[in-house]
């Protein structure tokens, strides 16, 4: 049996990563592809036990190194459970954020030291890295009024920061791209939905050979 694909879709706050995912998955599905629909922080059920520590700040007290670890927990059980066993049994994995989500939080954004989050990545991912990552790209104001319009409720922990931030996220994202460009692909999401849509598809199905009508 094949390994299945592994795609992780990236970007800050608002960018339409969570419809996106969604929207690949059905397509390879109306394909016969069976598609596992994941996220992070969380995916697995103690994963989502560690995303509710995590998204309700209490970890915060306990500073920028004790949440990447705990990040990284989630991630193990979530790999363990979850993607690996799927990927060995041939389907596709679309996670919604995965490693490139620590790269710019914690350690661009949160100034975690890259030698910590390195050795994290060759112990918890290993070889288990995504085949693609889309990158969706949006400034800051027009990204966090949309999530704001999409939650209702309160900011969560990430949220709750100011622009500046969330312009270092971007910016984080951006280089991420810019330095793994066989991997990452860099997304406008300004566009209209079907656009990005139809920009992901041509990617995924050039890259993997599978016909190119859209969904
Ligand atoms: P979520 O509600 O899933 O946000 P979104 O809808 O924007 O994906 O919350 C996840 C938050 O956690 C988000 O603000 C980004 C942050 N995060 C990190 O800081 N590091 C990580 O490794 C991951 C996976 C997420």
């Amino acid at each position: 049996m094949e390994r299945g694909r592994f795609i992780t879709f990236e970007g800050g706050e608002g960018t339409g990563k969570s419809t996106q995912a969604r929207r690949l998955a059905q397509a390879l599905r109306d394909r016969g592809i069976n598609v596992v629909e994941t996220r992070e922080p969380g995916g697995s059920p103690a994963a989502e036990l560690i995303r509710k520590i995590i998204l309700s700040g209490a970890a915060e007290p306990f500073g920028p190194v004790a949440e990447t670890m705990l990040f990284f927990s989630a991630r193990d059980d979530h790999l363990t459970t979850v993607i690996r066993p799927a990927l060995e049994r041939g389907d596709w994995v679309i996670c919604d954020r995965f490693i490139d989500s620590t790269r710019a939080y914690q350690e661009r954004a949160g100034k975690v030291k890259s030698d910590l989050i390195r050795s994290l990545e060759r112990t918890v991912i290993g070889e288990t890295w995504p085949d693609v990552t889309f990158i969706l790209d949006i400034d800051p104001e027009t990204g966090l009024e949309r999530a704001r319009g999409e939650t209702g409720g309160g900011p969560d922990r990430f949220e709750d920061a100011d622009i500046e931030y969330h312009k270092k996220i971007r910016t984080a994202f951006r280089a991420i791209a810019r330095s793994e460009p066989g991997r990452c692909v860099l997304i406008n999401a300004r566009k209209p939905a079907d656009d990005v849509a139809q920009t992901v598809w041509n990617e995924v199905s050039l890259r993997y050979d599978l016909d190119d009508e859209d969904d």
